[in-house]
């Protein structure tokens, strides 16, 4: 069988990686697409309150492409690139990647999205995202 998007895996940390259980499937045994978007919201977020060095709230989901299903078992591995920075929000692309069958290795590009994110204050209120180091 021909294995779409077959790829290696990007030559950065992850922002997360986790392995897919069967909690997570859906009633056609694979993954459940709203636990991909919760993944992708929490490595989306490592990278947005790393820039903005304190508390962010997810204001707007962009774009959301699911390319491949992901199965039970797979090794999910979510890479997340600040890609925009305004007066208080940051965007956040995300690209995720699944590795499975151990015995006969293979990594297939499963999802991206790009979220936008808003720094805020501790009345949760919109804050200026602090000037890079
Ligand atoms: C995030 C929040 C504090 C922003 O408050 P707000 O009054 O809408 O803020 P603003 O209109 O000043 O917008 C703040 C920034 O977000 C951006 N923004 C707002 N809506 C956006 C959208 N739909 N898409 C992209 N960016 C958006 C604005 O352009 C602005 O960016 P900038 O300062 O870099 O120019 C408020 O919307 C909120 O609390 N939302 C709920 C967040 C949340 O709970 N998320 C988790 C969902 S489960």
């Amino acid at each position: 069988m021909k294995i779409k998007n077959k790829v290696q895996l990007p030559n950065q940390q992850p922002a997360i990686r986790v392995a897919a259980m069967p909690k997570d499937a859906n009633a056609g045994g694979s993954i459940f697409g709203g636990w991909i978007m919760s993944q992708v919201d929490i490595a989306g977020s490592i990278a947005a309150v790393e820039r903005a060095k304190g508390k962010v709230a997810t204001v707007a989901v962009n774009s959301f492409e699911f390319h491949e299903p992901v199965f039970i078992g797979d090794l999910i591995s979510c890479y997340a690139d600040v890609i925009r920075v305004g007066h208080t929000s940051i965007t956040v692309k995300v690209e995720v990647y699944a590795q499975r069958n151990p015995s006969n290795p293979q990594t297939v590009k499963v999802t991206e999205a790009e979220l936008t994110f808003v720094a805020l204050d501790e009345n949760r209120r919109p804050r200026q995202v602090p000037a890079e180091n």
